[in-house]
């Protein structure tokens, strides 16, 4: 049977699967039967300074985005960092991971932007036995309006000062959680490392505004009329958060920092895709919130008996394998050439494969044939863009079949050529023409 113990920066979990920072860690109600259900570890959710607890609005502080089926695809929250007051929560740390020693136990902090905010607080964290502490830049409402959060995280100097401060202060392992809020994800990730810190997690929460009530104009959630930007996570998030893991694995100035994979996971095979794309482990908040804390036995299980169909025999076997296949465009292979090929005995015949390609891509799919309604590819047009296999309703019914080398491309009317061949050397490029 495989192997899903983990190892992330020296802290070891029974398995990759950590619960992120946010309301399913508050408490250690929470986390103690997150334990019971499987858990491999958790981020406990931000604490913030001594003092005066943060105050949470007394409305609604959810809104959502559903699939027909109602099934749950976006989740928006404008909750802050934890409202429980620090002697509290550290107590309860302390006493959890007392209770639960081979679990992941890592702290998420958000204090502000000033060396003695941190050094006070990292000692005290340090006391409960934690074994690691996760840096929050990512929240992107309410805290980042006082400069803290996403406000910190934006700036890559900021990322690697705090870093550095950290590593100078503690001897627990320092995890910087990036924020999705910026262009390119990789200055902050250098700035981590730079800062010295042992690792990055990503993505916390995309700034967005989930929807408008249109009797009232309010933005949604609604908190008296009035609504503000909160932070989009789910499934949704998932091909945002595995382009920006991606972009941090193969970048040559921090190629094999370890990094913490979160957004959208919901099932063992998206986090299987995470550690493809690098990731070390992963972390759940929507799907927890979503489906309750023994979802993490069917990912457990799904992950660990897909592993052994595949012959993995460890997490290593898995991580980053995907990694050296993720290019940049230019260097495709432009002479790969596919043809969409509909099964006639599973279509429904519903006609939409024709409608999109017909409206939006190439005429390449006929309707009727003798009168009778028939769908079928006609591949002197096809392109091979792959619309009609996303929008058609029966999985598989419509294949994309790739031309082997010397076969006849009815389109252009050329052979297949057996050669790769990319955008940098064709005859089309400008570049190339300009070199020439
Ligand atoms: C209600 C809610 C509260 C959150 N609070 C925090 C938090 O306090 N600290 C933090 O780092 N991330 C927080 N997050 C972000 C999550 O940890 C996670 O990064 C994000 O939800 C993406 O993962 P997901 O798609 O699995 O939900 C929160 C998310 C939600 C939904
Ligand atoms: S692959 Fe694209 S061009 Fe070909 S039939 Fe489908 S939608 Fe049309
Ligand atoms: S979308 Fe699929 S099921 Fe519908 S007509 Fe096209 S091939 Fe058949």
């Amino acid at each position: 049977m495989a192997d899903i113990r983990n190892n992330f920066v020296g802290i070891k979990s029974p398995n990759p699967f950590w619960l992120a920072s946010a309301p399913p860690t508050d408490k250690a109600y929470n986390v103690e039967r997150a334990f019971k259900a499987g858990w491999g570890g958790v981020v406990w959710k931000t604490l913030g300074e001594a003092g005066p607890p943060v105050v949470n609005v007394n409305g609604p502080r959810y809104g959502a985005i559903w699939g027909a089926d109602r099934r749950l695809l976006g989740l928006n929250n404008i909750e802050l960092i934890t409202d429980r007051d620090l002697q509290t929560n550290l107590r309860e740390i302390k006493q959890v991971k007392k209770n639960w020693p081979d679990r992941a136990m890592i702290v998420s902090i958000m204090v502000p932007c000033e060396e003695a905010s941190w050094k006070a607080i990292l000692p005290l964290v340090e006391e409960t036995g934690a074994d690691g502490i996760e840096l929050n830049f990512g929240c992107p409402h309410g805290m980042s309006e006082r400069g803290m959060g996403a406000a910190v995280g934006q700036v890559p100097e900021y990322i690697e000062m705090v870093s550095r401060w950290c590593k100078a202060t503690t001897r627990m392992p320092v995890i910087v959680k990036l924020t999705p809020n910026i262009t390119d994800i990789r200055y902050p990730a250098r700035a981590a490392k730079t800062g010295g810190a042992d690792a990055v997690s990503l993505i916390n929460t995309i700034s967005s505004i989930i929807s408008v009530d249109l009797d009232n104009f309010s933005p949604e959630p609604s908190i008296d009329g009035k609504g503000s930007h909160g932070g989009y996570c789910g499934p949704a998030v998932k091909p945002i958060a595995l382009n920006m893991v991606a972009e941090i694995a193969r970048d040559a100035e921090t190629r094999g920092m370890p990094i913490s994979g979160i957004g959208g996971i919901t099932t063992w095979r998206d986090a299987a895709e995470f550690l493809a794309l690098g990731a070390g482990n992963v972390q759940v908040c929507t799907a927890a919130m979503t489906y309750g804390f023994k979802i993490v036995e069917e990912m457990a299980a799904g992950l660990s008996n897909w592993m052994d169909e595949k012959g993995h025999k460890t997490l290593d076997d898995v991580i980053s394998r995907a990694v050296p296949n993720v290019t940049d465009w230019q260097y495709l292979n432009l002479n790969y050439i596919a043809k969409a090929k509909i099964n006639q005995d599973s279509c429904i015949q519903c006609g939409r494969c024709h409608i999109a390609c017909e409206d939006t891509s190439h005429q390449a799919i006929t309707n009727m044939l003798d009168d009778k309604r028939h769908f079928e590819v006609i591949e002197e047009e096809c392109v091979g863009c792959n619309l009609c296999v996303n929008v058609c309703p029966v999985q598989d019914c419509i294949t994309m079949e790739p031309l082997s080398a010397g076969v006849l491309d009815k389109r252009t009317g050329k052979k297949v050529l057996k050669k790769y061949s990319n955008w940098t050397e064709h005859p089309n490029n400008p570049s190339k023409v300009a070199a020439e």
